[in-house]
């Protein structure tokens, strides 16, 4: 089965992939937009089988219930962070994420260490504020598994996730709030990614969708965060955050493995259709569009350079070395002639197939594992 232009078209809203006037056409979120309704079209399934059928399931409640932890009192808040030291210090490790030859003839070229470092806190800012954003995806998709998912085992898991992303988002948002002195609106291709995952009526496409997409990007993405920062306060925050996400990555994985092995061909295209659709909504997120606004940039001119930047296709290709491997156990990139593959050897994220997946990995991201390798396959 090849891919035709068309079906871009209608998954994603385009013919290709890089069609920067196409990304750009969506138009970013008002900033003081406070309420944002969404119609999430599912059934609420009781059952009255209360017998323990998925022990797999059940082993990862008995380790969430254990593995809980409080965020007002684990962490210390009293760290006074210096945002601007912290964010020097880390591109000092690693750079700016950017190549800044890149960017001749758009005002980045004459930029200063002052511009960059702005560049760098506004950054981190953005970052923290889609992951809160997320965050709060991940509670509301969490609290609708709890009501549609058909398997008690799973309802019960799903139940002590609810707890644990209210804490990822009171977390989030009290260092953005106390730390950095303020949020950034949420990023205009997320939000419509998480439209889409809450309106789906099919209760496995939450999980597909925030489980094994958004919460697979989370994971590698604090994990990077995290091997690389020198802040206290946030490298605490962003490891007991991950203890949690690698159980919630593994629940999306288990349930879905036993769901899917029993689809038909086209039950599983829609839901590789859907993956593909998720990876382009993370990766055109990622082009960070808010922040090169807030420095003053025409996003129009510096997104293609963006696109193009081998600094920030390297960083960006990471974020995917926890979501092709689990796409891979499920069964999703080779099905219907390798459909999936295809769509991730034309995004250059294939390479991730075989690093570990994490339906095993949960149990070395616990909060006494010996200390993580977040982004390092294993
Ligand atoms: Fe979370
Ligand atoms: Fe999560």
């Amino acid at each position: 089965m090849t891919v035709t232009h068309n079906d871009n078209e209608t998954i994603i809203g385009r013919a290709e992939i890089n069609d920067i006037d196409a990304i750009l056409e969506v138009p970013l979120v008002d900033p003081n937009e406070i309420e944002h309704v969404v119609k999430n079209n599912a059934d609420s399934i009781f059952t009255w089988d209360y017998s323990l059928q998925r022990p797999a399931l059940r082993k990862l409640y008995e380790k969430a219930k254990t593995g809980q932890w409080n965020g007002s009192t684990d962490l210390d808040w009293s760290i006074d962070v210096d945002v601007e030291k912290s964010v020097q210090e880390d591109q000092a490790l690693i750079g700016t994420g950017v190549d800044a030859s890149m960017y001749i003839g758009t005002p980045v070229e004459k930029w200063g260490d002052k511009e960059w470092l702005e560049f760098g806190v506004e950054s981190r800012n953005w970052s923290l504020s889609q992951f809160m954003h997320g965050e709060q995806g991940a509670l509301i998709c969490t609290a609708k598994i709890v009501e549609t998912v058909p398997w008690y085992d799973a309802k019960l898991y799903a139940s002590t996730q609810v707890v644990d992303e209210a804490r990822h988002v009171e977390v989030f948002a009290r260092y953005l709030e106390e730390k950095l002195g303020g949020e950034f609106q949420v990023n205009a291709h997320l939000r419509m990614l998480l439209d889409d995952i809450v309106n789906d009526s099919r209760w496995d496409m939450t999980y597909l969708g925030m489980q094994v997409m958004v919460e697979g990007l989370a994971l590698a993405a604090f994990g990077f965060m995290h091997q690389f920062t020198n802040e206290p306060l946030l490298k605490k925050l962003l490891r007991y955050v991950m203890s949690d996400e690698a159980r919630h990555v593994a629940f999306g994985v288990l349930s879905l493995k036993e769901c899917y092995d029993e689809m038909s061909d086209a039950e599983m295209k829609d839901r590789q259709e859907f993956a593909f659709e998720a990876a382009i909504r993370m990766r055109d997120r990622f082009m960070q569009q808010e922040v090169w606004e807030r420095m003053g940039v025409n996003v129009r001119e510096v997104i293609p350079l963006v696109l193009a930047d081998p600094t920030r296709a390297v960083f960006q290709s990471m974020l995917f070395s926890k979501i092709v491997p689990n796409c891979k156990k499920l069964g999703l990139l080779d099905r219907n002639d390798k459909w999936l593959r295809h769509r991730f050897e034309e995004m250059g994220v294939i390479q991730f197939e075989d690093w570990a997946d994490t339906g095993e990995e949960y149990l070395n991201f616990e909060l006494d594992a010996p200390d993580v390798q977040p982004v390092a396959g294993d």
